[in-house]
């Protein structure tokens, strides 16, 4: 065989680390919890499933809703200013790692030194990371897969240079306040000096907000509907997801807009070993997403430990990103 030229370094791969394994029985039962409430509920981690997620990224799409599109929007605007305040040269630790745009598009001007993304399953990292490896090709790429909502404390491989954490697209509001603020100390707690890079989705008019979660092509509807067919699976139910009504309201007291399934008729639900009946009009709550003024999510970041905030937002006031630093 002819020997050509001397072969260019083979290129980089991304690293990719899965600390647990998505354990059934431990879902299984968490949801079996929820069933048996008063007020029935199944956490929003369970709309992503592989369908779950396609349907979010078609949301993002959507003209009613905004939070992606503003962010981007911003992150692009003001790209300089943000690199200033939260530093260049660093571990970028992306929190919300979905697809392989996001955290490629900060890569010019916050010039990491590695990327280390994070999600609860290294599969779900595993195409997008590829992808960014093939537009990064010396960018040092690695890949955790954790359920950072429980432990904060990362591998060794993600290395001990300072970091900056990247929590985009309002992921935050699916927090009850009091527990964003615990999350984001414990994240500061896992990686001591870090910085924080967030985005953060802020109140505005009730018709605008129910829109953005009650689409008129019904895709925010079936991403809510799917939540009961990736239950079906992780449970064993029998769920029909023809029983069931999506509803999207803004709580204004509590600032939230709330997702609930709610009953068409009178229905049994049975898994193994329990069952369930829901009267018709009957809701099971399957997220919230808080809504923030620009000072009380300052407050936030504050009680959570940072002393240290910038914010910039789009000209409409409709989200918000914030540098924290300690
Ligand atoms: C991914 C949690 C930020 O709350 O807006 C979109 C999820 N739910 N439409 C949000 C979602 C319905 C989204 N977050």
């Amino acid at each position: 065989m002819p020997d050509s030229a001397t072969p260019a370094a083979p290129p980089r791969q991304p690293r990719l680390i899965q600390l647990h394994s998505e354990n059934g029985a431990l879902s299984g039962a968490e949801i079996a919890a929820g069933l048996l409430a008063a007020q029935a509920t199944i956490a929003p981690k369970y709309f992503y499933d592989a369908l779950g997620s396609r349907l979010f990224d078609a949301i993002t799409e959507l003209a009613e809703y905004t939070p992606t599109r503003t962010e981007a929007a911003i992150l692009a605007a003001h790209a300089d200013d943000i690199a200033a305040a939260a530093g260049s040269g660093r571990t970028l630790v992306d929190l919300g790692a979905g697809n392989c745009e996001k955290a490629g598009r900060l890569f010019p001007t916050l010039q990491p030194r590695r990327y280390v993304a994070v999600d609860i399953s290294v599969e779900h990292l595993r195409n997008a990371l590829r992808c960014l490896q093939r537009e990064h090709p010396q960018m040092d790429i690695v890949g955790v897969g954790q359920d950072f909502s429980q432990v904060l404390t990362l591998p060794p491989e993600v290395g001990d240079s300072p970091r900056t954490l990247f929590y985009p697209g309002s992921s935050i509001g699916n927090f009850m306040p009091d527990e964003a603020a615990a999350f984001l100390r414990r994240a500061r707690a896992g990686s001591p000096g870090a910085n924080l890079l967030i985005g953060v989705d802020l109140v505005k008019a009730r018709a605008t907000l129910e829109a953005a979660y009650d689409d008129t092509l019904g895709v925010t509807a079936a991403f809510n509907l799917n939540l009961l067919r990736h239950v079906n699976r992780l449970l064993g139910s029998d769920f029909d997801v023809r029983d069931w009504r999506h509803v999207a309201l803004f709580n204004e007291g509590a600032s939230r807009v709330e997702m609930h399934l709610e009953a068409r008729r009178d229905v049994n639900v049975h898994w193994p070993g329990a069952e369930r009946r829901f009267l018709a009009g009957e809701r099971i709550h399957t997220e919230n997403s808080y809504k923030y003024r620009i000072d009380a999510f300052d407050a936030l970041l504050r009680a959570a430990g940072f002393t240290q905030t910038t914010r910039w937002s789009d000209e409409h006031g409709s989200f918000a990103v914030f540098v924290a630093a300690a």
